[in-house]
């Protein structure tokens, strides 16, 4: 995406089910404001403590119709991101669908998730992710095995989801 380029200093990101925020401290130095939001107080909790000036942290459930939380989302992201969450949704698809309705035109929104393998309950197809994806109009459309995490024992390929509105 480029982020380190200065055309993002005037951006806006959410990190979507960000956890303790380890990658959105990475990503808000780049950026001009980055909304975090994840529905663990507990997580919301560690993020807030870490004080990165221009993060917004946000408790709660964005996919569900709350309009207080609506409303602290402020106006539309020009990337949305999602690390290791998409597969532990219960509706995955609804999910594509709103976080591309909270996107600016020629927003973007990536994912990061296990690739659904045999044995591997919660990860996503490449298949179901690019499916999710044109159902929410994106236009440009990247779905691949990104990378492999190896361990002693297991190999646990990374998918890598990307698209364009
Ligand atoms: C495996 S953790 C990944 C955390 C972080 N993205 C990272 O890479 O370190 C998954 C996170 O998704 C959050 N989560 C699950 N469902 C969510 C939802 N509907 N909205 C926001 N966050 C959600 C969980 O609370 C958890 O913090």
């Amino acid at each position: 995406m480029g982020l380190r380029g200065k055309d993002w200093k005037s951006k806006r990101v959410l990190d979507f089910g960000c956890g303790t925020g380890l990658l959105a401290q990475k990503v808000a130095p780049h950026v001009g404001e980055l909304v975090a939001v994840d529905t663990s107080e507990k997580m919301i909790a560690v993020l807030t403590d870490k004080n990165i000036p221009n993060v917004v942290a946000i408790h709660g459930d964005i996919l569900a119709a709350d309009t207080e939380i609506g409303a602290k989302l402020g106006a539309g992201f020009d990337l949305i991101y999602a690390s290791s969450v998409c597969g532990f949704l219960s509706d995955y698809e609804s999910a594509v669908l709103a976080l591309a309705g909270l996107l600016r035109p020629v927003g973007h929104f990536i994912q990061w998730d296990w690739l659904a393998s045999d044995g591997n309950e919660s990860g996503l197809s490449e298949r179901r992710v690019r499916n999710a994806m044109q159902a929410a109009k994106f236009k440009s459309i990247r779905v691949e095995h990104a990378f492999s995490f190896e361990t002693d024992e297991h190999t646990m390929p990374v998918l890598i989801g990307a698209g364009g509105i």
